[in-house]
């Protein structure tokens, strides 16, 4: 039997990622588990064999619903690969009732599942845990970083990776974690930083930026993080947390910068506007472990080529985002940003 893998949240940006690259790299069958909140749609699975990768609409907070999809799982291969979360640090600051019940009540219903049917897991979560790194920091974060979240949605997050970690030492769930920086590519929401700026330009708006611009993101292309997890779950340890990075550190100045640039624009023709509160100033992976003890290295390894087939990509594809552009600015004007 070929492997079966739950992708909880595979309708998203990156848990689509993984599903593509699932099917084009190994020979498992895939059932995403996913709500279809505002972050998620169907259309990210489009393209992809109907014998091989079956949509079920859904909460992962929902025990009976889980536990229906968890129990078949049981060959060896089988997994839970778990991205599902309210992903967005601003939509946290105005509201993060959502953030708990999904990142901390949809985990714990998953570990609870995996328990009983000794299923194992692996559980995607991200660099913000750590907190943020004075700018110049010459330490970068490793699997030995404290953990210290600043918003609702990393400390949410902090706290589904502590619940994995305490399942695993109480009750022996065969589970690993991945923490994985800044993720771009396509079919990102157009609430994010990268394709936010590239829409307005196309509408013909100028980009924002938040405060002085110099707080640095690790970006990654969300294809190599796809290429990490599944290396993670073929070869990585159980009970271990790998951290995935790709050397990819700039600030949000130089980013839009080049977004201006790549898309015929004065490279100046940005606005600021206010910062978000408790901003993390800079995060930065160090993913020695995860090369060297797994073998893995990241395939997009020029930025700005993978932002212009970014930006191609949305230029192509206006119908998939243009739905939801309205509506995300118009909760960024009333936050004045
Ligand atoms: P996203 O917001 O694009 O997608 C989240 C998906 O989860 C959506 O399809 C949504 O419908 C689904 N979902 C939300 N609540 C659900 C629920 N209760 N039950 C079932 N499905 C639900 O997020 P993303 O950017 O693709 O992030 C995916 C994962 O990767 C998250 O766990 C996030 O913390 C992590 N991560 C993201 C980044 C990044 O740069 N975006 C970096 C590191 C880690
Ligand atoms: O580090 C991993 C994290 O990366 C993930 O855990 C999150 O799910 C993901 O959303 C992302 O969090 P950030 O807060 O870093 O991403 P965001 O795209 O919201 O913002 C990136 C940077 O750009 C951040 O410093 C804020 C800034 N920004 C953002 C927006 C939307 C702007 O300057 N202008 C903007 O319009």
């Amino acid at each position: 039997m070929s492997p079966h893998l739950l992708v909880t949240g595979g309708a998203g940006f990156i848990g689509s990622n993984f599903v593509h690259h699932v099917i084009a790299h190994t020979d498992a069958r895939v059932t995403v588990l996913d709500k279809l909140t505002y972050a998620g749609s169907a259309a990210n699975l489009d393209g992809l064999p109907e014998d091989r990768v079956r949509l079920v609409e859904g909460d992962i907070a929902d025990a009976a619903l889980v536990e229906e999809l968890v129990a078949p799982l049981t060959e060896e291969g089988d997994a839970i690969v778990h991205y599902a979360a309210e992903s967005h640090n601003d939509n946290s600051l105005s509201d993060p009732s959502p953030f708990l019940h999904t990142n901390i009540t949809g985990t714990f219903t998953l570990l609870e599942a995996a328990r009983r049917h000794g299923t194992r897991l692996h559980h995607v979560s991200t660099d913000e845990v750590y907190g943020d790194l004075e700018l110049d920091d010459p330490e970068r974060f490793t699997e030995h970083t404290p953990y210290n979240p600043s918003s609702p949605y990393s400390a949410t997050k902090a706290g589904s990776d502590l619940l994995v970690r305490a399942w695993v030492r109480s009750f022996g769930v065969r589970a690993t974690l991945s923490n994985c920086s800044n993720n771009y590519g396509p079919r990102q929401h157009v609430e994010k930083f990268i394709p936010r700026q590239i829409t307005n330009l196309i509408d013909g708006v100028r980009p924002r930026l938040y405060g002085a611009g110099l707080n640095v993101r690790d970006w990654i292309h969300a294809d190599d993080h796809s290429s990490a997890v599944l290396t993670i779950l073929e070869r990585g340890e159980l009970g271990r947390t790998y951290l995935i990075g790709a050397d990819g550190e700039k600030n949000n100045l130089e980013v839009v910068r080049l977004i201006l640039q790549l898309m015929g624009h004065d490279p100046d023709d940005f606005e600021h506007v206010d910062d978000r509160p408790g901003h993390d100033l800079r995060y930065a992976i160090d993913p020695t472990t995860l090369r060297e003890e797994l073998g893995w290295a990241p395939a997009h390894r020029d930025f700005e080529a993978g932002l212009a087939a970014t930006i191609d990509w949305y230029r192509e594809n206006e119908a998939w985002w243009r739905g939801q552009k309205a509506a995300t600015e118009a909760k960024y004007r009333a936050a004045g940003q």
